[in-house]
This record gives C-alpha cells, sequence and structure tokens, in this order.
C-alpha cells in the first residue's frame, strides 16, 4: 500500500497535491511519502516477528534511496543501515543510526573507509574476499583494534531478474565460496584482530520469486550449521535484501509475509540472530519523480514524442535496465494516446518508454512516475549540466525539500581552472 491517491487537487502525496508542490519547488523533483516509508519498514519488520524471527537487524540498503530525512524516519522507527562506501556509513550516522546497527558491505572497501567504519564501531563488516580479509586484518591491527566480519558468501544460485543487477551466480564478481567461507571464519577466529561474527549473502535485486532465495537461504543455513559444529561461534545470519515490488508490469512478487515465512521455514532452530538488508521494498513505492512536459512533438510519419523536463540522468532505471516505471497524469485526463516518453538529454537511451498508451497531454502538464523511489534519486547525477533532482518529503499536508536543487553558480564554482591554462 501507498499514499499516492487522487484528491480535488488532482494526484497526492498524502495529503499534498504533487500540483502545488511542483509550483512551490520546480521540476523535476522527487516526492517522497513519510508514512509509506514507516509503513514498508514496519510491516517488514512486523511480518518476520510475526514468522517466529526474534529481534531482527532490518538494516536497509542506504543506496536505494540515501537522503538523511529519509534515514531518520526509518532509523527512528528502529531501522538500521546495510552501507557500501564510507559516504553511506557518514549518512547512516548523520541519521542518528547507531553505528551498533550499520552494517558495511561491498566488494571494494578501500583502507581509508574500513579505518572510518572500525573506528565508528560498526556492528559488522561484510568482507567479500581473502586480499579484503588481511587489509582488514592489517587496518584494525594498526589501530589496535578487533573488527567484526561477517563473510559474504556467493551461493551461486541464479536469482532471475536482469542480469546487471543479479549478484548470487558465481561469475559474480560478489562474495566467496562456501569452501572459502570456512576457510577464513576459521583462520580469522584465530586472529587477535579479528572477530568473525557471521556470515551474509544477497543474490538479487527485484526478485520476484522465493524460490531462488529458499535456496540460497538453506545454503546459508548448512554453513552456519558446520561452522557452529566446528565449534566456532557465529552471532549472525544476514540474508541480505532483494525482494521484489509491483512495477504493474512485472508479475506481482511475494509480500513480506510471505517472504518472512519462507525464511522463518528455512532457519527454524538456528541458534543465531538474523539480519536482512531491504532496500527496493520499502523506498520504491514511496517515492514519484514528478515532471512537466515541455513539448509535444508529433512526426510526420505519426509518432508522438512525449519530451519531458525529467531526463536519464534524473531517473535512469529505464535506460539502464529496460526498467518499467507507471505515468500517471497528476491532473486527471481522459482519452488516450501513445507516446514515446523522453527526456531532453542528447541521447537515443534518454528514453522512459516507447508507445506508451497514456492519456492525452499538452506542454504544461504534470506528469508522475510511479515506484521511483528507490534507485531514482540515489543514481541522478547532473549530465548535461542539468542540475541534481530536488527531494521533498510529505508528512501529512506538510512537506519539506530534503535536498535542494543546486543553483547553477553551485555547480560552475565546483570546477576549477587551473592557473596555467
Ligand atoms: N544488500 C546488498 C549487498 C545489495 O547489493 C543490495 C542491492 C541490497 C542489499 C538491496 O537490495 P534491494 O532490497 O533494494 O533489492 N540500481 C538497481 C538495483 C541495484 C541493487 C544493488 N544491490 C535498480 O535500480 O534496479
Amino acid at each position: 500500500m501507498n499514499h499516492f491517491e487522487y484528491g480535488p487537487e488532482g494526484l497526492a502525496c498524502e495529503g499534498a497535491p504533487l500540483a502545488r508542490i511542483a509550483a512551490e519547488v520546480g521540476t523535476p523533483v522527487y516526492v517522497y511519502s513519510r508514512a509509506t516509508l514507516a509503513r514498508h519498514f514496519t510491516v517488514f519488520r512486523d511480518a518476520l516477528v510475526a514468522a517466529g524471527i526474534v529481534d531482527p537487524l532490518v538494516a536497509y540498503a542506504v543506496k536505494a534511496n540515501s537522503n538523511v530525512a529519509v534515514l531518520k524516519v526509518l532509523g527512528d522507527l528502529g531501522a538500521g543501515a546495510d552501507t557500501v562506501s564510507e559516504g553511506e556509513v557518514r549518512r547512516a550516522l548523520a541519521a542518528g543510526i547507531p553505528a551498533e546497527r550499520i552494517v558495511f558491505s561491498g566488494v571494494g572497501k578501500t583502507r581509508r573507509e574500513i579505518e572510518f567504519a572500525l573506528r565508528a564501531g560498526v556492528a559488522e563488516i561484510n568482507v567479500e574476499s581473502e586480499p579484503e580479509l588481511d587489509l582488514i586484518a592489517r587496518v584494525a591491527g594498526a589501530l589496535g583494534l578487533r573488527a567484526k566480519v561477517a563473510f559474504r558468501v556467493n551461493p551461486d544460485v541464479a536469482a532471475g531478474g536482469h542480469a546487471k543487477i543479479a549478484t548470487g551466480k558465481s561469475e559474480n564478481k560478489f562474495g566467496v565460496s562456501f569452501a572459502e567461507a570456512a576457510r577464513l571464519y576459521a583462520n580469522a577466529s584465530n586472529n587477535a584482530n579479528l572477530e568473525p561474527v557471521g556470515v551474509a549473502c544477497h543474490i538479487g535485486s527485484q526478485i520476484t520469486d522465493l524460490a531462488p532465495m529458499r535456496a540460497a537461504f538453506a545454503k546459508m543455513r548448512g554453513l552456519v550449521e558446520q561452522l557452529l559444529a566446528e565449534g566456532l561461534s557465529v552471532e549472525r545470519l544476514d540474508l541480505g535484501g532483494g525482494l521484489g515490488v509491483p512495477y504493474f508490469n512485472n508479475p506481482e512478487p511475494p509480500s513480506p509475509a510471505d517472504f518472512a515465512a519462507m525464511v522463518g521455514e528455512v532457519t527454524k532452530g538456528l541458534p543465531v540472530k538474523l539480519a536482512f538488508e531491504p532496500g527496493r521494498v520499502i523506498a520504491a513505492n514511496a517515492g514519484v519523480l514528478v515532471s512537466e512536459v515541455i513539448h509535444v512533438h508529433e512526426r510526420p510519419e505519426g509518432r508522438k514524442f512525449l519530451v519531458l523536463d525529467a531526463a536519464m540522468n534524473d531517473l535512469v532505471r529505464p535506460a539502464m535496465y529496460d526498467a518499467f516505471h507507471d505515468i500517471r497524469p497528476v491532473i486527471p485526463r481522459t482519452g488516450e494516446a501513445v507516446y514515446d516518453v523522453v527526456g531532453p538529454v542528447c541521447e537515443t537511451g534518454d528514453t522512459f518508454t516507447r508507445d506508451r498508451v497514456l492519456p492525452p497531454f499538452a506542454a504544461g502538464d504534470l506528469v508522475a512516475f510511479m515506484s521511483a523511489g528507490a534507485y531514482g534519486a540515489a543514481m541522478a547525477s547532473e549530465y548535461n549540466t542539468r542540475p541534481l533532482v530536488p527531494e521533498v518529503l510529505v508528512d501529512g499536508d506538510r512537506y519539506a525539500v530534503i535536498r535542494q536543487r543546486p543553483t547553477y553558480d553551485e555547480i560552475l564554482a565546483r570546477d576549477v581552472i587551473p592557473e596555467w591554462i
């Protein structure tokens, strides 16, 4: 469920009409519903608890939507944070998420990032390779600390979905094999600078079938049992993120309750705490991208282009993954027309969709890209020197700009002409 409904002033986010926000803040603009964010987090966590999972750590995947205000909404409800860079760790800390609820993942953490995370005292660093483990041990040794580490295992399970976001096959760059994990775990437990606390997996994103997850989690259970049988201490099993959301054109994904019931079955009786790293399922349907129609350009051969003021730099998912986003009129319109919906960026790839049946639009109309709260603003860039898209958070009928649109002066001030030119 989300909180984007039509009211007397057209499509609204909770009690705030999108047209009003667009008039005040300008377009393009991302708009998020606090109530939806809170609801998605609570539903996810409560489903786990209802399935018998005691005190789960729900570490929201910051990469999905990293705005500090969004993180604060979730952190205040008890969310932890799954982070993949020093920047994300800093964002989570700035949002008030305690370090003991922060997981630091990522394939190529630098020495500096590891040092920062260790000093901050994060709950665990998810180790992706043997060289990384060695680096963490050296950095922890130099700091006189004991690093809490968990091993990210690549369960070699195909999760379906788009190839660019599948991570769980052994040909992908992520994680170590089961055999390596067992060996490294035992080694680490004999290293004074390392404290192995668990194992982790994450097999992909936008997963709409529980079968591959079940297969991966069952293998992870086997690994935990093996480590425990070897007398090693295992506190936590981190099952990653990946649960899909409905984008209107794809199979209805399993609900958090279905997911939780499956996890409950697979992990029943396992004497470790569970952690999760959901991103999309929390944020995607909590946000929309509002954009204005600049022109309707009709080609002589009949093709109609809806040229928007939003582009691939603001929402890259369609260009990058052929992703589908529902497009709705902010003010309801009757009738139908077939459009190619494009942005102003100078690339053919700057196409949101082709041959989409939509209501008829005219220049100046507002459209909303639905389900854009995850991997939308977080992946935006300033390509074509288009100012970074702003973000607004709604709470009932009040709202606030939670990331400003930069001015051109700010953008230009970042570039430096060396004195020798
Ligand atoms: N944990 C790890 C280690 C991850 O790599 C990811 C996502 C997550 C958790 C969160 O996954 P989620 O619950 O959101 O599926 N930009 C792409 C998605 C990339 C996902 C990368 N990893 C998109 O727009 O579809």
